[in-house]
This record gives C-alpha cells, sequence and structure tokens, in this order.
C-alpha cells in the first residue's frame, strides 16, 4: 500500500510546474488540509523545498540532495522495480551486494546504490570511477524468465533506457556504442555491466550494474579518461537531482522492460538503432590476424552487430575492435 507521503509526493511531482492548492490536495489524499500541511512540513525535513504561495498552494522547488533509500522510494512511480531499495554511503561495489541479496533470495527489481564505489567494476575486468555524490552507480537485480541467450538483449534494452531518459530531460543526443556505451558528443557517459547467473536453459538472475557520470566537473574526471569521457554536467551545463534521475531511469526501465517481455526484442532493436552510434557508417575492424572497411548495419537478437563489406557480404560481430 502507498503511504499517504508517497501519493502527495507523487501528485506534487507531476504537477512540478504548477501549484496546488491545500484544498485539492486535502481530497486527493482524502486527508485534512492539516495533515496536508503536518506533510509538508516532514517533506521539508528529508530536503524537498516545498514552496507554500498565499492563494495558489504548494510546488516542488527543490529535490533533497542526499539520497536514501526515502527519498528514492517515495515519488517512485514502478510497481516492482525499485519494491526494495538499499543504500549506501560507500561500498566496494553494488554489483556484489546485488549478487548477495540474490542469494539471500531477493526479488525483480531489487535495487543497490551508492554515493560512491572504492572498487567499481567495469567491463572487461577494467576500474569503474564512482566518485562520492558525483555520478549514479546502481545495481538491479533481475529474474527474467529467460533463456541465457536471451540475456544480452537485456543489456541493450538497458542502453535504449538510459539514452531515452537522457533525450526525455535534456536537448543532448546521446548515442549507444556497441555494445553499450552511451556517448555524448562522441565522449562516454555512462556504462552497463551485465552479470549473470544461469542454468542451462534458464537464467536464475541478473545484475545489471548502470554506471552515469553526472555532476563531475571536467577536473574530477580522472586525469587518464578525460579525454574520451563526459558528465551530463560537462554537456548540459546545469547540475541534475540525483534522486530524481534514478526514479527516472527505474521508471523508465520498468516501462521498457513491461514491453519487452509483453512484445517482444524489436521495438528494443528498433530504439536501440535509432541512437546507435555510426549506424550506416563505414568503420575499420579489426581481429588479431586481419582488418577490414565495413559499415554498420544494425543489431541482432543474439546482441551482435550485424556488418556489410562493399561487396554487400554482411557479417556478425560478437568480438572485434572496432576504430570508431
Ligand atoms: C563499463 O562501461 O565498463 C561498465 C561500467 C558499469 C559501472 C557500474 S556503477 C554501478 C555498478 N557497480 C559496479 O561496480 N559497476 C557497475
Amino acid at each position: 500500500m502507498e503511504s499517504t507521503r508517497q501519493r502527495l509526493i507523487k501528485i506534487l511531482e507531476s504537477n512540478r510546474d504548477s501549484y496546488l492548492s491545500g484544498q485539492e490536495l486535502s481530497n486527493q489524499l482524502n486527508v485534512s488540509r492539516t495533515a496536508v500541511w503536518k506533510h509538508m512540513k516532514e517533506l521539508g525535513k528529508d530536503g524537498y523545498e516545498i514552496e507554500a504561495a498565499p492563494r495558489k498552494g504548494y510546488r516542488i522547488v527543490a529535490y533533497p540532495d542526499k539520497v536514501t533509500k526515502n527519498t528514492l522510494q517515495w515519488g517512485l512511480n514502478t510497481s516492482r522495480v525499485g519494491r526494495d531499495i538499499f543504500h549506501y554511503e560507500q561500498v566496494s561495489s553494488t554489483q556484489d551486494i546485488a549478487h548477495q541479496l540474490a542469494k539471500e533470495g531477493y526479488g525483480h527489481g531489487t535495487v543497490v546504490v551508492a554515493d560512491e564505489q572504492v572498487k567499481g567494476k567495469g567491463r572487461m575486468s577494467r576500474a569503474w570511477h564512482s566518485k562520492r555524490n558525483e555520478g549514479i552507480w546502481f545495481s538491479l537485480l533481475l529474474k527474467p524468465e529467460l533463456p541465457p541467450v536471451q540475456a544480452p538483449q537485456i543489456t541493450l534494452l538497458a542502453a535504449v533506457v538510459l539514452a531515452e531518459a537522457i533525450s526525455s530531460i535534456s536537448d543532448l543526443s546521446p548515442q549507444i556504442k556497441w555494445p553499450n556505451d552511451i556517448l555524448i558528443n562522441h565522449k562516454k557517459i555512462a556504462g552497463i555491466l551485465t552479470e549473470m547467473q544461469a542454468e542451462q536453459d534458464q537464467i536464475q538472475y541478473i545484475v545489471l550494474g548502470i554506471g552515469i557520470n553526472v555532476n563531475q566537473d571536467q577536473s574530477s574526471l580522472p586525469e587518464d579518461i578525460r579525454h574520451k569521457a563526459t558528465s551530463l554536467r560537462q554537456e548540459s551545463g546545469k547540475t541534475w537531482e540525483i534522486n530524481w534521475l534514478i526514479q527516472l531511469i527505474l521508471e523508465t526501465f520498468e516501462n521498457t522492460y513491461e514491453q519487452f517481455i509483453q512484445e517482444g526484442f524489436l521495438p528494443v532493436k528498433n530504439k536501440w538503432e535509432k541512437y546507435g552510434y555510426r549506424l550506416g557508417q563505414e568503420v575499420t575492424i579489426s581481429t588479431m590476424r586481419k582488418a577490414w572497411q565495413a559499415t554498420l548495419v544494425g543489431i541482432e537478437a543474439d546482441g551482435a552487430l550485424l556488418t556489410r563489406t562493399e561487396e554487400g557480404i554482411q557479417e556478425k560481430l560478437y568480438s572485434a575492435e572496432i576504430h570508431w
């Protein structure tokens, strides 16, 4: 059951740009105006800034900048994703905690979020820089009833979710670099790490790790990656509310995931290709033995990148170096 507090935040949030009178709120929530006023005071203590304008009503002006389980859960418009949320100020890696929770029996949609990771993990055993409060570092536990061969579809889906979420709140044009880096203006802003536990024909669970550079300025990105990494702040010129962004991503994830379960991979593939980096362009591809030119065509249901040479030969790539 949703609490009055949760419903109040949802109502305020969906009317972000307008005022709601105490009477309207009391009608919608079925509580007295005094109770509305008390809830507003409590929200203030949790870091919400609520403007109360005479004769106009109430409006959320600013969200709490501190992430907690409560600030994430209040106002979160999902049914399964985020039902259980674990928030930590500092962890080694949210991935490890999510694996542990999976083993303890936590369900689909459990979220593990940290302000800081001291041993953040990237793909290919790389480190992922996850400094305090500068970005979004979380892992999502998923329990899809799917065979393991379909796991790459969920990673591609997650990339679409990030691209859609960023597009929906800014004028930026995110792109997805195969398999799943999110770029803005050719620089990486977010990455996805998928770890899976499976039996032969059934996924037991997936831990989907998402890292997004949000409020870093150029100097707080590690020097060795500065030329190829960026943050939302650098690209948009403003700072972002982490709570609100995580909620947006969880909501977008739930909707996209439900559509995927109902309708299959095609809608994900179509959206992925809309954001696909360098799709339709010719690039150089190399393996240990050879290098060749090919045009990037799209993605396949097994997660492969489809390419076509000048001679019209189509090839699916699972791993190769692409000279972007
Ligand atoms: C990559 O692009 O290499 C993937 C980066 C994934 C980083 C996230 S941050 C939250 C989660 N916890 C980790 O240790 N890694 C993932």
